[in-house]
C-alpha cells in the first residue's frame, strides 16, 4: 500500500488542488525556465501565426469537462507549449499594434508572488501590507506624472479607470442625491469629449443610465485635438436648452494618432463653467514625466481626475489601470456603502484604506504589486529613458516614411506614427484615387498582420485609411523600425501589382 492509498489521519487533509511544497518547487522552476526560454526566443518567433478560430478550437478539442485531474507538471508543460506556440506575441520587438506594450518580465514574477500571497485588497484588514503598497503605487504614479495629491485607486485598465472617474464626477456634480434617486431626480446631465474620445465614454454614459445621447461629440482641429471654441459653443447651447453639463473629457494621447487635446484651455473652460475636468491619459499620461513634455500635456495636473494605464506605457503586464483624483473624498462619495458584515466601526479604530469603498470592485487582486515593483526596479529615470526612446523610434518611422517616395507620412504624436503606402505614379491628393488607396492599404494591413513579420493596426484620418504604429515596446530597436518600413513597402508593391498588373511603376 502506498502512502496515497492509506486513509488520512485526523490531522491530514488530502485536497486535489493542493501541491506539496516539493511538487510546487519542481513545477515552478520548470515553468520559470520555460518562460525564460520563451522570452529569449521572442525575436525569432512570428508575431502571430494568424490561425483561425476553428484551428485554435481544434487544438483544444471538444472533450467535456475532465472527470479526473492531470498531474500539475505535465499540465503546465503542455499548457506553456500551447500558449507559446498559439498566441499573438505583444512582447515581440515588432509588435506595434493598438496600445499594448511589451510586459516587463519582472511583472510576471510579481504576478506569481501576488497570487502566492493571494491578498484581497477590498478591505484593509484583509491585506494590510498589500493595501499600503497599492496606496504607495498610486502616490508614485501621481508623482511621476506631476499630478497633485497622490490619491486614487487601481483597476483593471483604462476603461475601468475612466469609469471610476466618471462616476465620481457624476456624483460630485449632480446637485441632487443621484445615488439614491438616480436620474429621475434631476435634469439631463451632459458629457463633453472630442470625436476622438475612446469608446469607454459610450459605455460609461450607457451603464450610468445617462444614455449615449448625453455625449456631446465636440469637433477636432486638423491635428485631431478637441476644439475649445466648439466646446464653448456647445456648452452655451446646452445650458440654454436646460441641460446640465457636468464633465469635460480631455484625452492625453488619443487612440488614433496619439494627439493630446489642449488640456490647459480645457482646464480654463472647466474652471469658468464649474465643470469636472477629466483627463483620459490611459496611454499618454506617463509622457508628462518627460523633461520636455509639452505644456498641454503637463496641464493634466489641473484635472479633477486622470485615468492612466500602467499596462500601456509603464510596461506592466495586463491588467493594470489607475484613477487619480484631486479630492480623495470624491471616490468614497461615489462608491462607499457600509454593510454590517464589514464591521467598519471596529476598523475605524485603526484607520486604513478600504478600497472596496473607493471603486467598483469588492474583492480586489494585488495588481499594484507588479506596478510597484516596476517603479522600484526601473525608477523615474528608467521610465523616462524608455518612454523617450519609444517616442524617438516613432519619429524615426515618420521621418523615414516622409522621405520614401512610396509612403505618405500622415501624423506623428507621442509614440504613434500614421502612414500609408502610395504606389509610384499615384497621388495621395487625387480624390479619384482615394478609394483605391484606402482599399490597397486595408489589404496591406491584413496581409502584414497575417504575415507574422510585424504587427501594426489602423486608424482612419480624414477618410484616409492609415497604418498606425504605436511604439510602447522596450524591445523594439531602430533596426525593427527600418524592417517594418521594408515589409510595408514590399507587401504594398505586391498588392498593387496584383491589382494593377499593367501599370508602369
Ligand atoms: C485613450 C484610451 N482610453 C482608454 C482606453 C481603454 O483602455 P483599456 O483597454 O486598458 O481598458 C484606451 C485603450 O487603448 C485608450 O487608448
Amino acid at each position: 500500500m502506498t502512502a496515497a492509498d492509506k486513509p488520512p489521519t485526523r490531522d491530514e487533509r488530502r485536497a486535489p488542488a493542493n501541491l506539496s511544497p516539493e511538487e510546487f518547487r519542481v513545477a515552478g522552476h520548470r515553468l520559470v525556465d520555460a518562460v525564460a526560454r520563451f522570452l529569449e526566443s521572442l525575436p525569432e518567433r512570428p508575431v502571430t501565426r494568424a490561425e483561425t478560430a476553428t484551428e485554435i478550437r481544434t487544438l483544444l478539442g471538444d472533450g467535456g469537462l475532465p472527470d479526473h485531474g492531470t498531474p500539475a507538471d505535465a499540465l503546465l508543460d503542455e499548457t506553456a507549449r500551447l500558449l507559446f506556440d498559439h498566441s499573438l506575441h505583444n512582447g515581440h520587438p515588432r509588435f506595434l499594434g493598438y496600445i499594448t506594450s511589451s510586459a516587463a518580465p519582472l511583472g510576471a514574477l510579481a504576478d506569481l508572488l501576488a497570487a502566492g500571497i493571494n491578498a484581497n485588497l477590498g478591505k484593509w484588514d484583509l491585506s494590510p501590507i498589500a493595501s499600503e503598497i497599492e496606496a504607495q503605487t498610486v502616490r508614485w504614479i501621481a508623482e511621476f506624472i506631476g499630478y497633485p495629491g497622490g490619491h486614487g485607486i487601481m483597476s483593471s485598465g483604462g476603461n475601468m479607470a475612466n469609469f471610476i472617474a466618471f462616476m465620481a464626477a457624476r456624483t460630485a456634480r449632480a446637485d441632487w442625491p443621484i445615488r439614491t434617486q438616480g436620474l429621475r431626480g434631476g435634469p439631463r446631465l451632459t458629457v463633453y469629449g472630442s470625436r476622438e474620445t475612446h469608446t469607454w465614454i459610450e459605455k460609461a454614459a450607457d451603464v450610468t443610465g445617462l444614455g449615449t445621447d448625453a455625449i456631446r461629440w465636440i469637433d477636432t482641429d486638423a491635428q485631431q485635438r478637441l476644439r475649445p471654441d466648439a466646446l464653448e459653443a456647445r456648452l452655451a447651447a446646452d445650458r440654454a436648452a436646460g441641460d446640465v453639463p457636468f464633465i469635460v473629457v480631455g484625452t492625453a494621447g488619443n487612440v488614433s494618432t496619439g494627439a493630446v487635446d489642449p488640456l490647459a484651455a480645457l482646464a480654463d473652460i472647466c474652471a469658468r463653467h464649474e465643470l469636472w475636468f477629466h483627463v483620459d491619459g490611459a496611454y499618454g499620461a506617463p509622457a508628462a514625466a518627460l523633461p520636455d513634455a509639452p505644456a498641454d500635456l503637463a496641464a493634466l495636473a489641473r484635472a479633477d481626475s486622470v485615468a492612466l494605464d500602467p499596462h500601456k506605457w509603464l510596461y506592466s503586464p495586463i491588467e493594470a489601470g489607475c484613477t487619480l483624483v484631486r479630492d480623495p473624498k470624491t471616490l468614497a462619495a461615489a462608491f462607499d456603502f457600509q454593510p454590517p458584515y464589514y464591521r467598519l466601526a471596529d476598523a475605524e479604530a485603526e484607520p486604513g484604506l478600504n478600497y472596496y469603498a473607493l471603486g467598483m470592485q469588492n474583492t480586489r487582486g494585488f495588481r499594484a504589486l507588479k506596478v510597484w515593483l516596476g517603479l522600484r526596479h526601473v525608477g523615474r529615470s528608467g521610465y523616462i529613458d524608455m518612454i523617450g526612446q519609444d517616442i524617438e523610434l516613432a519619429r524615426r518611422l515618420y521621418r523615414l516614411a516622409d522621405t520614401h517616395d512610396e509612403l505618405e507620412a500622415i501624423a506623428q504624436n507621442l509614440s504613434i506614427t500614421n502612414l500609408r503606402f502610395v504606389p509610384r505614379g499615384l497621388s495621395p491628393d487625387d480624390a479619384a484615387q482615394a478609394d483605391y488607396l484606402n482599399e490597397l492599404n486595408t489589404a496591406l494591413l491584413e496581409r502584414l498582420q497575417k504575415s507574422g513579420e510585424a504587427f501594426v493596426s489602423n486608424a482612419i484620418i480624414d477618410s484616409r485609411y492609415t497604418l498606425r504604429a504605436c511604439v510602447v515596446n522596450f524591445r523594439t530597436t531602430a533596426a525593427d523600425i527600418d524592417a517594418l518600413l521594408e515589409i510595408i513597402v514590399r507587401i504594398g508593391r505586391a498588392l498593387d501589382a496584383e491589382r494593377r498588373p499593367d501599370s508602369a511603376r
